[in-house]
């Protein structure tokens, strides 16, 4: 198939088009480069050679409707893979306005220039910040349970997964799936590709940083939270994993209308261990300070991945360890 990926420059979506070129498909990307990187491309349209697979780059920013449309035109995808987006939280609650344009309104004209041209596959990249701070009797998170997102990046995502439904309503071949990721982390395990964004600031990165030396210390923001070693719990999922969930999806399109999906491990890890883990691969006992708990941050937000495993048959392959790492030669290479 010749698949249409947004953001494919992105760190997410850079993975998830390396797993589609090895399965032979041809990919399209549409990526404004805002927060993804020429040098990214760069690798894939190398890794596409020796796939024998052809990789198109357009640097195209998704508000520019003519331009997009040029695209779909030009290239006649069979489906789409939607990443791109503004992925801040705290940014998108300084500037609303920005995440309700670049997330929704483009994925608006991303979805009429879809049904303009036939395209009737659509993955969309949602989040765990839609389910908010649930109350523990909500946990796991389930994807039909309640939702409550906290920020408007949250709800940015939450009304694009209102609107994909309702065009798949009343478009009888539009087929959707919505991926609700939980925290991406780690890089590809034969370490080509990893996350080079810029100012990253997840308890991982920051890690990874302290291990090596680009910050002093780091610290815990909070230990008296109700939780086995007082420390907040989230589930982490490694980069290649979640890539392998969009292949899943796109053979779940051919035989199903759609639906709403978690990934994750189902399995939170708390801040203590995620530094412990780093500690240990990285064989270095940074330096590690406690402060007082951070306005905002839930206890523990773990996922039921129940659906996908069962409906898809998607598995999991790595664990935190796999995942520190990864992060980590990633981190020392660039
Ligand atoms: N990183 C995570 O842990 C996580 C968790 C949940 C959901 N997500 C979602 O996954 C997706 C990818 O996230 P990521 O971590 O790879 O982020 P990223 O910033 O690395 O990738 C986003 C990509 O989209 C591009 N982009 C942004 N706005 C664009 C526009 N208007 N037109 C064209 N291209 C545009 C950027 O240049 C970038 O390459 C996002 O939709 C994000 O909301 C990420």
């Amino acid at each position: 198939m010749k698949i249409l990926v947004t953001g494919g420059a992105g760190y997410i979506g850079s993975h998830v088009v390396k797993q589609l070129l090895d399965k032979k498909n041809d990919i399209v990307i549409v990526d404004n480069l805002s927060t993804g990187f020429q040098k990214t491309i760069n690798t894939l349209k190398k890794y596409a050679l020796t796939k024998k697979v052809k990789l198109s780059f357009y640097k195209v920013d998704l508000s520019d409707s003519k331009k997009l449309e040029a695209v779909f035109a030009k290239e006649k995808v069979a489906g789409v893979i939607h990443f791109a987006a503004s992925i801040v939280v705290s940014e998108s609650v300084r500037d609303p306005l920005k995440y309700y344009e670049n997330n929704t309104s483009n994925t608006i004209n991303l979805l009429k220039a879809c049904l303009k041209y036939n395209v009737n596959k659509f993955i969309f990249s949602s989040t765990a910040a839609v389910y908010g701070d649930l109350e523990p009797r909500y946990l796991p998170a389930k994807e039909d349970g309640p939702v409550h997102p906290m920020s408007p990046y949250g709800q940015s995502k939450l009304f694009n997964e209102k609107i994909i439904q309702d065009v798949a309503f009343v478009n009888p071949k539009f087929k959707y799936v919505i991926l609700r990721y939980f925290n991406a982390v780690g890089a590809s395990v034969d370490g080509l590709l990893g996350q080079s964004t810029a100012n990253a600031t997840h308890l991982i990165k920051i890690a990874l940083e302290t291990t090596l030396g680009k910050r002093k210390k780091m610290f815990i923001n909070g230990t008296d939270y109700n939780t086995p070693d007082g420390t907040c719990i989230r589930d982490y999922i490694h980069v290649d994993d979640l890539a392998s969930a969009h292949i899943k999806s796109l053979s779940y399109l051919n035989k199903n209308k759609g639906g709403v999906f978690n990934c994750g491990y189902s399995k939170g890890f708390s801040v203590r261990e995620v530094i412990d883990m780093m500690k240990k691969v990285s064989d270095n006992d940074f330096k590690v300070e406690i402060t007082k708990r951070r306005e905002g941050d839930p206890t523990a937000v773990v996922s039921n991945n129940t659906k996908i495993i069962s409906e898809m048959g998607w598995q999991p392959k790595y664990d935190l360890k796999i995942i520190c790492e990864t992060a980590l030669a990633w981190e020392r290479k660039i």
